[in-house]
């Protein structure tokens, strides 16, 4: 499932990035600052490619089905973070600041399951950007 959502934004990235750097440099081989500029992060392709926005919106700005994610190095390191990915419930059985937030949404947070790469690159794409 994850494959076959992950593989088309990658190669519309590549592809993106290929015809930027096209345009911006005379020989076309290195991308110039626009193409990074202009290619989301790779914590930022996994967060898209997930259902992360439908909850917590394209930008991270919230929804009414789940809540804001910014401020969350107050909360969380890389590590625990990528543990709360894959367990959400059991943590807010066991973190009562998550269990109040909880209280005000319909759905649980449902678990991500994915390589510990893109766990990573997703939890400091969370973290750091
Ligand atoms: C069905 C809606 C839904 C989806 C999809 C969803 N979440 Fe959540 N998320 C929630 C809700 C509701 C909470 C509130 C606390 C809880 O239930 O654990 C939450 C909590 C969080 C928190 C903790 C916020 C804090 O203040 O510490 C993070 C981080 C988070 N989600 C990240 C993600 C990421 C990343 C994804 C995609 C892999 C995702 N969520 C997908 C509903 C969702």
């Amino acid at each position: 499932m994850t494959l076959v959502t992950w593989g088309p934004l990658v190669r519309a990235a590549v592809l993106a990035a290929g015809s930027i750097a096209a345009a911006c440099s005379p020989s076309g081989d290195a991308p110039g600052p626009a193409a990074a500029a202009a290619t989301p992060s790779p914590g930022r392709l996994v967060y898209l490619a997930e259902p992360c926005p439908t909850c917590h919106g394209h930008g991270r700005e919230g929804t009414n089905t789940g809540p804001a994610l910014h401020g969350l190095r107050a909360h969380w390191d890389e590590d625990t973070l990528a543990r709360f990915l894959h367990q959400p419930v059991a943590f807010k059985l066991a973190d009562p600041r998550l269990a109040t937030l909880a209280l005000r949404y319909k759905s649980d947070m449902p678990a991500l399951f994915a390589d510990p790469a893109r766990v990573s690159a997703l939890a400091r794409y969370l973290l750091f950007e």
